[in-house]
């Protein structure tokens, strides 16, 4: 296994009167992807945002826009956040009856797909549709909010992710609680996306103390 590690600052922890240069800081400060949450107030309690920031963000970034849609019925909004200039949809397999289908809108839409399960939902019931996906988000807190504390029992079902994924080019994304103490964790356990919104925002060297996290674990593998 050789993939990729990647940094992914969710917006959702940014200033979001200066979303602009939020986005263009973490940007010039290395990050891989920007990471925009969408949420609901029904399957998620909080509100959040909805294509026209992501079609903003998309005004001032190259870099891929990753949205992970804490939506119900995601398949009615695919459209129009791939109009907005979304690179990648995930959507909750919680929140999908038919997930083969909606995974095929996005590819059809010529989007990545990516599947996302919550804290309570088992590694195998991606069994069935691991061929479909191009990201598998295990989420190590209960979605909604920024700032909570990482769930360390999703350590073991990361470690069941990366061993069902095998050779498949899938990313394994990690989300919720991500900072420089569990950056390597999750590394270690086979994750290679790392999306962290409070560690990066709220610090003023937030990028730096991951990238210094991730090159130790880098280092820590070599030795
Ligand atoms: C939580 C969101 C996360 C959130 C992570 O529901 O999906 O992307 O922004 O924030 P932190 O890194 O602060 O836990
Ligand atoms: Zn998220």
């Amino acid at each position: 296994m050789n993939q990729t590690i990647k940094i992914a600052p969710s917006v959702l922890s940014a200033d979001f009167a200066q979303l602009g240069a939020e986005v263009q800081r973490v940007a010039s400060a290395g990050a891989q992807q920007i990471h925009i949450d969408v949420m609901d107030g029904r399957f998620v309690p909080n509100i959040t945002m909805g294509p026209l920031i992501v079609e903003a963000i998309r005004r001032v970034t190259d870099l891929p826009l990753d949205v992970h849609l804490m939506i119900v019925e995601p398949e009615k909004h695919l459209a129009a956040f791939a109009e907005a200039g979304a690179t990648a949809l995930t959507v909750h397999l919680e929140t999908c009856p038919h997930l083969h289908r909606t995974l095929q809108q996005i590819r059809d839409l010529g989007l990545q797909a990516g599947v996302a399960i919550n804290p309570h939902t088992p590694a195998t019931h991606l069994s069935e549709i691991l061929h479909m996906v191009d990201i598998v988000l295990v989420m190590t807190v209960n979605p909604g909010f920024g700032g909570q504390q990482f769930i360390a029992e999703m350590l073991p079902k990361i470690r069941a992710v990366r061993q069902m994924v095998g050779v498949r080019p899938v990313d394994i994304g990690v989300d919720g609680g991500i900072d420089a103490t569990t950056a390597p964790q999750a590394l270690k356990a086979g994750a290679n996306v790392l999306i962290a919104g409070n560690a990066i925002f709220k610090h003023v060297d937030g990028m730096a103390a991951i990238q210094g996290a991730v090159e130790q674990y880098r280092r820590s593998r070599t030795i």
